[in-house]
């Protein structure tokens, strides 16, 4: 496994929605789109730089909410790989995870395989540990895990929840955009916005 790679930190402050994106239900804006676009490119060629070349590579985006993160990652890719999706859902309340089932398992052969799993954050952690444990059994040469946010949660997760390759640490807050979403909303957000805490308890998963 590669070992953890530099994670560039965002402070809690939030600066204000941009132009033509406010919303009621926006309390503010998290990470602009051109910090994720920078970032995106270094995390690229650090993925990149780590799988040997001329090997077999397959890139597991995790459906739904890496699909505009594992859009712009891979298109910075110019090298021959595989693209295929894995889905798991964790049951949810507006805000919070809980247990979790494949909706969409893995159709690519992987075996002996360097896989590239990418997610859009690590927040319990769960849902990295099943991912890599089911896709442990198919017997691909290496698995790296890719996030594009991991949370600060308070309880120190267990070093199996750790992704190898991480874009922002956030606060353990609920965020949106960039294909995050609450209620099924703000996935198209080009920016990780905050929502308003008025609207906790709001939404389903
Ligand atoms: P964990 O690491 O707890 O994460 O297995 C499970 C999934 O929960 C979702 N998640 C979020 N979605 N804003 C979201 O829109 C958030 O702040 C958030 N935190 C967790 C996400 O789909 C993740 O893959």
């Amino acid at each position: 496994m590669a070992k953890h790679h530099q994670i560039q930190s965002v402070s809690g402050i939030l600066t204000p929605i941009p132009e033509g994106w406010e919303s009621s239900d926006l309390e503010g804006m998290l990470i602009s789109e051109s910090k994720l676009q920078s970032r995106v490119k270094v995390l690229a060629s650090e993925i990149a730089n780590q799988l040997p070349s001329n090997e077999p590579v397959v890139v597991l985006p995790l459906l739904s909410g890496a699909f505009l993160f594992a859009a712009d990652l891979v298109r910075q890719w110019q090298f021959e790989f595989e693209l295929d999706f894995i889905g798991l859902s964790s049951y949810r309340t507006s805000t919070r995870s809980g247990p979790i089932e494949w909706i969409h398992r893995v159709k690519a052969d992987i075996e002996n395989k360097h896989v590239v799993i990418i997610d859009d954050i690590l927040d319990t952690g769960q849902t990295l540990v099943e991912a890599t444990k089911e896709l442990s059994k198919l017997h691909p040469a290496t698995i790296q895990t890719c996030v594009l946010l991991e949370k600060d949660v308070k309880n120190p997760r267990p070093l199996s929840c750790h992704a190898n390759f991480v874009g922002f640490k956030i606060p353990d807050i609920f965020v949106v955009g960039y294909g995050l979403d609450f209620a099924l909303k703000f996935r198209q957000l080009p920016f990780v916005g905050v929502i308003s805490p008025n609207c906790y308890g709001t939404g389903t998963h």
